[in-house]
């Protein structure tokens, strides 16, 4: 049985630079992952798929999925005949921006390489990968990157592993297609150039006002992030969920119990960047 981490991606900054003829937005971001995530477990049987975790009852696993729509586009590019038993460990929220889904699939693609001897590397992944939807070919390469045209063009960028990071949502569900609609359609500028937390700091999140207008809470846990004297907060892809750096985990813990013991019913999970 192969078991593939399906890590939790984070936009540092997400500019939306235009609207396309093809109904995508041009972009510029800065993708981050975290050590956190969910997981995938793949094996060659009788094909089955299994949703455990904290949020397996917000998917049905009879319905179309990344995972299985993973497992068949690879089984046509790569004309491997086989059936796999699949189950996915859902630790992440639901629609929540942190990439779930595109992770899921990612760690799909992933599994289904090393199951078949194929390099990670590989151009026909990445082509599954960028068929699968506009974040998943950053989860399949999973490391720091500058992600431009739909967020599916990569640049490897240096610098930020090891920051301690704390995720929280409101327990609002957003839909990344009504999010973008609402976008105002003014270009505010690229990301400028520098080292990479000084882009993610001089950088916006473009998504953030109208995901604001569908989803008031995302202002107060924005709020409550600041509060926490961090590095940078900021909402992450389409929301709701927001994300705080701090330069020590004792600072991101005290963030933490805080905001715990104010909203006890948001989602907060404490991670590190990868
Ligand atoms: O690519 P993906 O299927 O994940 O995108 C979901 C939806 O988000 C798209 O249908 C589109 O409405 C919107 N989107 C966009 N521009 C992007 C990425 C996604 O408008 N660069």
């Amino acid at each position: 049985m192969i078991r593939e981490p399906a890590p939790a991606k984070i936009n540092l900054a997400l500019h939306v630079r235009r609207r396309r003829a093809d109904g995508y937005h041009e972009l510029e971001t800065l993708f981050a992952f975290l050590r956190h995530g969910d997981e995938i477990r793949l094996q060659p049987g009788p094909a089955s798929f299994t949703i455990d975790g904290p949020f397996a009852a917000g998917l049905d696993p009879s319905a179309d999925n990344l995972v299985t729509s993973a497992a068949s586009i690879f089984a046509q590019r790569f004309a491997i005949e086989q059936d796999y038993a699949i189950t996915l460990t859902k630790n992440l929220p639901i629609a929540s921006g942190i990439g779930g889904g595109s992770a899921d699939a990612a760690a799909t693609l992933r599994a289904l390489a090393r199951l078949h001897d194929i390099p990670l590397e590989d151009a026909t992944l990445f082509a599954c990968a960028d068929t699968l939807g506009s974040d998943v070919p950053a989860c399949l390469y999973g490391r720091n990157a500058l992600g431009t045209g739909r967020g599916e063009q990569l640049e490897p960028l240096d610098g930020l592993t090891d920051i301690p990071v704390l995720l929280v949502n409101p327990n609002v569900a957003l839909s990344t297609a009504t999010v973008f609609q609402r976008w105002d359609g003014i270009d505010r500028g690229a990301i400028p150039d520098g080292a990479m937390l000084d882009r993610a700091r001089a950088g916006r999140n473009d998504l953030e006002p109208p995901a604001r207008f569908l989803a008031p809470a995302i202002g107060a846990v924005l709020d409550r992030l600041e509060a926490g004297d961090p590095l940078l907060a900021r909402m992450s892809g389409s929301g709701a969920t927001c994300f705080a750096l701090y330069d020590s985990v004792d600072a991101r813990s005290a963030a933490a119990a805080q905001i715990r013991a104010a909203q006890p019913d948001w989602w907060c999970l404490e991670s590190t960047l990868a």
